[in-house]
């Protein structure tokens, strides 16, 4: 992958449901690699979960406290970081990013992702299936201009991602 000064860590976006933790979290395990995740450190910084934040300080807040753990993971090294799927809707994040490291778009079906989510049930309200098309088409183009690498994780095992990624 390529290589940046200071900071190298990889950062995995994506569309919700796409499996960036669970790859940050093998990967982890196999390159002895510390992994985070934003929405844990945003609810950690909070003190609530996710679905709080949303419904009692609005996204707004979210993407605030998004933006403020991303630059908290300056201070730190070789990370594999699972970003939330909203990531790049904030402009400066994917600066941010590719300031720290590599950014790699895991692009996967949107039906693969509505899957995902369903079965799940941990993600605050997506909305209807039409709306959820609307933010992933809305947001497809800004995770390939953010990304460094995009892998195509269509009917792809865990190890040929995990190849790919480098
Ligand atoms: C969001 C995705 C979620 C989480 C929050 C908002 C989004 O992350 O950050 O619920 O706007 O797509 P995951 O993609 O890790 O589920």
């Amino acid at each position: 992958y390529v290589v940046h000064e200071g900071c190298d860590h990889i950062f995995f976006v994506g569309f919700l449901g796409a499996g960036k933790s669970t790859l940050a979290r093998n990967l982890s395990g196999l390159f002895h690699r510390p992994c985070v995740d934003t929405d844990r450190l945003v609810e950690r910084a909070l003190g609530k979960s996710i679905a709080c934040v949303f419904s009692e300080d609005g996204e707004d807040a979210f993407r605030d406290e998004e933006t403020r753990v991303l630059k908290g993971l300056e201070a730190r090294k070789s990370l594999l970081v699972s970003c939330g799927g909203g990531i790049v809707e904030r402009p400066e994040n994917a600066g941010l990013m590719r300031q720290m490291g590599t950014v790699v778009f895991l692009d996967g079906d949107l039906s693969d992702s509505m899957r995902q989510i369903r079965s799940r049930e941990r993600r605050p309200d997506l909305g209807s299936a039409r709306q959820a098309e609307r933010l992933y088409r809305h947001r497809y183009p800004l995770y390939r201009e953010a990304a460094d690498i995009t892998i195509d994780i269509r009917n792809k095992t865990f190890e040929q991602v995990a190849l790919e990624s480098g």
